[in-house]
């Protein structure tokens, strides 16, 4: 990686985000939280971005990455936070750039990412929990031609890895033979995961560098897959436009 990647890869974004005022008086304002929406019919799969949250390679997790810039409290007539984040925080997606310094230079970044993949009919699947997502794996489960876009579902949702601060990396991911035999033997170009990377720790590298090659796969990293039945749905996934980034934080949704 070269010295300009490398910065954008820790590169942070700031962003101011302001909150309307709301009106004064009301004594029971419980915000409504939910990952299921539409009685059941939408499926919220982007995780919430909290200080707890891992941050890749990290011990102490994402940590602060909000405050108040104004705040009514001290007088101002609105409150007014910005925000901080790697660019490859929670549920987010990488571009060509991410590990192709050429590409990188020659501007494949977020905001090239074509919004037919990320959004359109998608599977989502469960993988065996015993392995890694090899090629032997990829060919077990069958995944007809024709289906552009798959969410794994892995042993990492039942670990919960998502929700503990300290990164893991014995996260189950592709190898690079699995890696291989989906860009050679389907037509997937949407590859969603639940971890925040899609390759397997050890072949974090050759895997990425399978991927990201043709420009045509994008891969979705960090989703939410926790209580989603497996099934075929519409996907929505749209990233922030960060011009000149190799990643993105991304919101994600499945309707049924
Ligand atoms: C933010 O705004 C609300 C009113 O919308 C106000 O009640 C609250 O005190 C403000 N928070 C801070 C930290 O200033
Ligand atoms: C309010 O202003 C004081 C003094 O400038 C500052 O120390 C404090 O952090 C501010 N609090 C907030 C929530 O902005
Ligand atoms: C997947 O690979 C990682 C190394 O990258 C390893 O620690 C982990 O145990 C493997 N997972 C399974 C389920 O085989």
């Amino acid at each position: 990686m070269s010295s300009s990647s490398l910065f954008t890869f820790v590169c942070a974004l700031s962003i101011a985000i302001s909150f309307h005022s709301i009106a004064a008086g009301d004594n029971n304002l419980i915000p409504p939280r939910r990952e299921v929406h539409a009685n059941g019919r939408i499926f919220d799969i982007t995780h919430q971005v909290v200080p707890e949250m891992p941050s890749f390679n990290s011990k102490d997790g994402l940590g602060e990455f909000l405050w108040l810039f104004r705040s009514m409290k001290n007088g101002s007539v609105a409150n007014f936070s910005k925000f901080k984040l790697p660019v490859h925080t929670g549920t987010h997606v990488d571009a060509p750039g991410h590990f192709y310094d050429n590409y990188y230079d020659a501007g494949f970044d977020i905001d090239t990412l074509d919004l037919e993949v990320l959004n359109g009919p998608a599977l989502l699947v469960d993988v065996p929990r015993d392995k890694n997502i090899t090629a032997e794996v990829m060919k077990s489960l069958d995944i007809p031609r024709g289906v552009r876009r798959v969410l794994f579902r892995t042993l990492n949702t039942d670990r919960k890895l998502m929700f503990q601060k300290e990164f893991d990396s014995s996260n189950v991911g592709f190898m690079e033979d699995g890696a291989k035999w989906l860009a050679e033997n389907t037509d997937i170009k949407l590859v969603g995961i639940d971890y925040l990377s899609a390759a397997a720790y050890v072949h974090s590298v050759p895997s990425h560098l399978v991927f990201l090659k043709s420009r045509e796969i994008i891969l979705v990293e960090g989703l939410k897959l926790d209580d989603v039945p497996a099934g075929i749905y519409s996907v929505r996934c749209l990233p922030l436009r960060l011009f000149g980034s190799e990643a993105s934080p991304i919101r994600c949704i499945l309707i049924k």
